[in-house]
Order: structure tokens, then sequence, then C-alpha cells
């Protein structure tokens, strides 16, 4: 089971050393793969709001062609222009989908954000059916929060 106050405190450790969000992003991704054999695809989107896209920034697991994902599309697009987190249990059954990998069954996506800015999104696969829970979208928002800080930092 993942401990996102066990990954919170190493991203706190990189940003008293300074570094920036990239190096955050792709700590967080590696982190998070590790952590349960559940999380088979894990990679992190940032939300582009010129182009009203979602952009890859980072992933472990298997290639994807979905690189860019316009707003409102798919689980990932649908999270953004709902501004909510997703669980979907089986991703099969859902119209608006995306399909990476025909062995992925369930999926969950947790924005980054700060209050209604939102920055991107975690967004995970699971080859197993219903491997989300609210535990996962918990542990997975306390980390995004501290993402979303780094990123906000940035931006200032
Ligand atoms: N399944 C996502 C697309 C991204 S892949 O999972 C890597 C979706 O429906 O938005």
């Amino acid at each position: 089971m993942l401990d996102g106050t066990a990954v919170v405190h190493d991203l706190q450790k990189l940003r008293d050393e300074g570094h920036l969000s990239d190096a955050l992003l792709r700590t967080a991704v590696k982190q998070i793969n590790k952590a349960d054999p559940r999380y088979d695809w894990v990679g992190v989107y940032l939300f582009n709001a010129d182009k009203d896209e979602l952009w890859l920034h980072n992933y472990v697991g298997a290639p994807t062609e979905h690189a860019k994902i316009p707003v409102g599309t798919g689980v990932c697009g649908t999270a953004v222009a709902e501004k909510a987190n997703q669980i979907v249990d089986d991703v099969t059954a859902i119209d608006n989908y995306l399909a990476c990998d025909p062995d992925v069954r369930s999926e969950i996506v947790v924005l980054i954000r700060a209050g209604d800015e939102i920055f991107g999104q975690i967004d995970i696969d699971s080859s197993e059916e219903k491997a989300f829970t609210e535990e996962d979208e918990k542990e997975l928002s306390a980390i995004a929060d501290k993402l979303a800080e780094q990123i906000a930092a940035e931006r200032r």
C-alpha cells in the first residue's frame, strides 16, 4: 500500500535541497510505481492552459500514444473538465476512455491543484478490476498537494 506521507517527506527533502518540480515529478512517479504491485502504469500529465490540453511529463510502464490529451477527452481530460479526481472501476464499461494498453482494467486520476487552479494530474492504470479505493486517492492527494506547492512556487 502506498504511504503518501513517506513520499511527501522525500519530496520536501528535494525541495529543501533546491530541486525544481521536474525532479519532484519524476521522483513521485517512480516512488508511487514501486509502492504497490497494482500500479502497473504511473504517469504525470501537466495541464497546458493555452492549448487546453494535458501534456505527458513522465511515466513508468508500457509506452503510450497519449502524449497529449485534450481537456474533456478520456478519464484524464474529464478530471480537468470536471475539476474532480476520477476512479474508474472498469474502464471497459465507459465510453469516454482512451486505451493505452489492452490489459488495463481500472484507472485513477488525482489532480495536482491549488484550489480551483489545475496544474496537472497523477494518472495510474491497473490490470486489476476495481484496483483503486478512496484510500489510494487520499495517499495520492497528499503527494499531489506537495507537487502543487512546488509548481505554484515556481510560477510566482
Ligand atoms: N486512459 C487515459 C489515457 C491515458 S493512459 O491511461 C496512459 C484516459 O482515458 O484518459
